[in-house]
């Protein structure tokens, strides 16, 4: 079996490498700049891509013949929270998190579709904060406008997909331990991995294009 990691040197990404290496797939690990942790892993499963995907450049790097899973893991934040409120976030802003966090995994996905094999899942690493149903506490304008984007574009994605017989979920990590959210988090990488990857093995019971948290509950949005 074959997965794509994207934003795969730290974090949430780090974490499903290693989840999938222990779980016997072949993994390719694609990080933007720096290779962190995957420098040091020296394993014949795995290969590493260098996959900017806030650019339209095509990934540096051989890509597997045929994809079973592609988890769209790579994201940004954007400007601290006080520089996404109403008064302060920037139009720059807006533009640059939706380039990576919305129009990143489209592009992926537009680059890896002919290889991925019937039966496949596309995963694509959305976020409550992009839920208008949760949304009790307002601003956070640029990455919750980006995460709810990318909701809307894996629904269109699944509709597309289910003739060729992939599967598209946008997922919810839960509240995790890794640098975007200071390690501030509910959970560690592990806990939440190993929720989204339960999800991931049973993606073809949930509705096409379904946004689903790492503990199995469906996210309202
Ligand atoms: N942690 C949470 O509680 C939480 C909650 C909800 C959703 N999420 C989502 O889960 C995903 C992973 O989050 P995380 O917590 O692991 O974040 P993280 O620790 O900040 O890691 C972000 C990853 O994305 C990569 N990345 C950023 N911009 C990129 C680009 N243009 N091209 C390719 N890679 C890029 C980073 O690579 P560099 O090292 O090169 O920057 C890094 O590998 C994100 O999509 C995030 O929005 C996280």
């Amino acid at each position: 079996m074959n997965v794509l990691i994207t934003g795969a040197n730290r974090g949430l990404g780090l974490g499903f490498v290693r989840y999938y290496l222990q779980a016997g797939y072949d993994v390719w690990a694609c990080h933007r700049g720096s290779q962190g942790a995957l420098a040091a892993m020296d394993l014949p499963c795995l290969h590493l891509l260098a996959w900017d995907v806030g650019a339209d450049a095509a990934p540096l790097g051989a890509l597997p013949e045929t994809l079973d899973l592609l988890i769209n893991c790579a994201g940004i934040y954007g400007p601290g929270k006080d520089g996404q409120a109403l008064d302060k976030v920037t139009p720059e802003a807006m533009l640059q998190v939706f380039n990576v966090d919305c129009i990143g995994p489209l592009r992926v996905v537009q680059h890896l579709q002919s290889r991925m094999s019937s039966g496949a899942v596309i995963a694509n690493l959305s976020s409550k904060m992009g839920s208008s149903a949760d949304n009790s506490s307002g601003g956070t304008y640029a990455y919750r406008a980006a995460k709810a984007a990318l909701v809307i574009v894996s629904k269109s994605m699944a509709v597309d997909l289910a003739a060729a017989g992939v599967h598209v979920i946008s997922l919810h990590p839960g509240w995790v331990r890794t640098d975007m959210t200071q390690h501030s988090g509910l959970i560690d990488v592990e806990t939440s991995v190993a929720g989204m990857a339960k999800v991931i093995a049973r993606a073809g019971s949930y509705v096409p294009g379904a946004f689903v948290a790492f503990d199995g509950s469906e996210v309202p949005y």
